[in-house]
């Protein structure tokens, strides 16, 4: 038997039997520490999603919670939405992937290139962790060089040089050479990555941003900091990637789009496999040659299931279906939702950050958000019937309207006092 309570707040996270025990079949986790990612970690054992409908998502406590998650933001159009169940079906019965290529392919290519006219052609990889890692890749063969800038504290996912701006609790097992071709530059500090570049106009290959970054607490990058990104890119010879694994739902055109900022290469991933596994790397004609089969020397890029018809088809749809229309109302509700909430927080000592269909409580000023702080929250929101990312990253899907997103407020407003008062007791 295991009983947790974390930071004293009463909690359904007080278990009589650990779930991930019970369910090893010899008595022991068959998963690394009971789970399969270690990003669904919250501090103590986790419920089982056991069903998801709309905005809704169902556990195996028996509990009815509105999905903030969404898989990591991925289900823009929350579960199962039936125009997307519908084209993966279709997708599926007709042959779930094949070794050569599908017209499925082409077709999200299109409506990516479309709602980012800048760039010219599109690469699909299986997650976002694999668009970056191509990113960086193409951007090193074509330039010949090996650093890379990142900011510090930045999430790419879970490649080599990704891992580097995490710092020392991330780099476990990196080879300290691909430490040393990272140049992590504080979060918007011009000067630093304008002294970085310059001191080796040679060695950089590639600068990698993200405009909101999670890890930062939802910080944004200031436009000050990519116009001076974009300008030193372009008079050294770097490759400016912009990863918008999380942050394409910002924009019609993206989040780089909004900000008025062409990159040479932009990682995307997630929204865009409408909840099926999904990477890609859009960028310039004369970038993305590096990874064209037909050319002598191309880099080597495969994916035994990149671009596979299923993600394919039903990534078209999420995007179709997430048109100007809903890109706007989904902003204009997450943006009202942060206002309310952080009228109401703001006494306790927290704040509301992010932008558009995107938030984030943090303690008012916080940089970094200790683990057991966003744990506490975590499980004062599932408390609460709200589910939120264990790092409280909450993300709105177009079933919710604005009598759920008043809701989902509430809730939000309300484990955020419960953790704000449990922190003073
Ligand atoms: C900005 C950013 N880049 C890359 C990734 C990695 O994507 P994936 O989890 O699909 O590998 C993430 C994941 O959350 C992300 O937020």
């Amino acid at each position: 038997m295991s009983t947790t309570n974390l930071g004293g707040l009463a909690s359904a996270q007080t278990v009589t039997e650990d779930p991930h025990l019970r369910r090893g079949s010899r008595g022991f986790p068959l998963l690394p520490g009971g789970y399969g990612r270690s990003t669904y970690y919250t501090g103590a054992p986790s419920p089982y999603a056991v069903r998801g409908d709309g905005y809704r998502v169902w556990d195996d406590r028996g509990r009815e919670l509105i999905d903030a998650n969404n898989n990591f933001t991925s289900l823009i159009h929350g579960n199962a939405h039936p125009e997307i169940v519908e084209a993966a079906t279709k997708a599926l019965s007709e042959g779930s992937s094949w070794g050569i290529p599908n017209l499925y392919e082409w077709e999200l290519a299109d409506l990516l290139v479309s709602r980012l006219p800048a760039l010219d052609q599109v690469r699909f990889t299986n997650s976002g962790t694999e668009a970056v890692m191509s990113a960086i890749r193409i951007a090193r063969a074509a330039t010949g060089r090996d650093k890379v800038i990142v900011t510090k504290g930045g999430y790419h996912g879970t490649s080599e040089v990704a891992l580097v701006p995490g710092g020392p609790s991330y780099t476990r097992g990196v080879p300290q050479g691909v430490i040393d071709d990272v140049t992590a530059v504080p979060l918007n500090d011009t000067d630093f990555l304008r002294q970085a570049i310059e001191s080796a106009p040679d060695a950089y290959a590639a600068i990698i941003l993200d405009l909101l970054p999670n890890r930062a607490g939802l910080l944004r990058i200031t436009e000050d900091f990519v116009r001076a990104a974009r300008e030193l890119a372009t008079r050294h010879g770097v490759v400016l990637i912009i990863d918008e694994v999380i942050s394409l739902r910002l924009g019609y055109n993206g989040f780089s789009g909004a900000y008025g900022v062409e990159p040479d290469l932009l990682t995307t991933g997630k929204l865009i496999g409408g909840g099926f596994p999904v990477g890609a790397v859009v960028g310039l004609g004369d970038l993305m040659a590096e990874v064209d089969p037909t050319r002598k020397g191309s880099l080597p890029h495969g994916g035994t299931f990149s671009g596979n018809p299923v993600s394919m088809a039903a990534g078209a749809v999420a995007l179709r279906l997430y048109g100007p229309d809903q890109v706007e109302r989904l902003t204009r509700l997450g943006d009202t939702a942060r206002e309310a909430a952080n009228a109401r927080v703001a006494d306790a000592g927290w704040e509301i950050r992010g932008s558009g269909s995107l938030l984030r409580a943090v303690p008012r000023g916080a940089e970094k958000v200790d683990e057991q702080t966003q744990h506490e929250l975590w499980w004062a929101s599932y408390d609460r019937g709200l589910l939120g990312s264990p790092a409280n990253l909450l993300s709105l899907s177009t079933p919710m309207d604005d009598t759920v997103v008043n809701d989902l407020t509430e809730r939000l407003v309300d484990a955020v006092l419960a953790v704000a008062a449990s922190s003073r007791s």
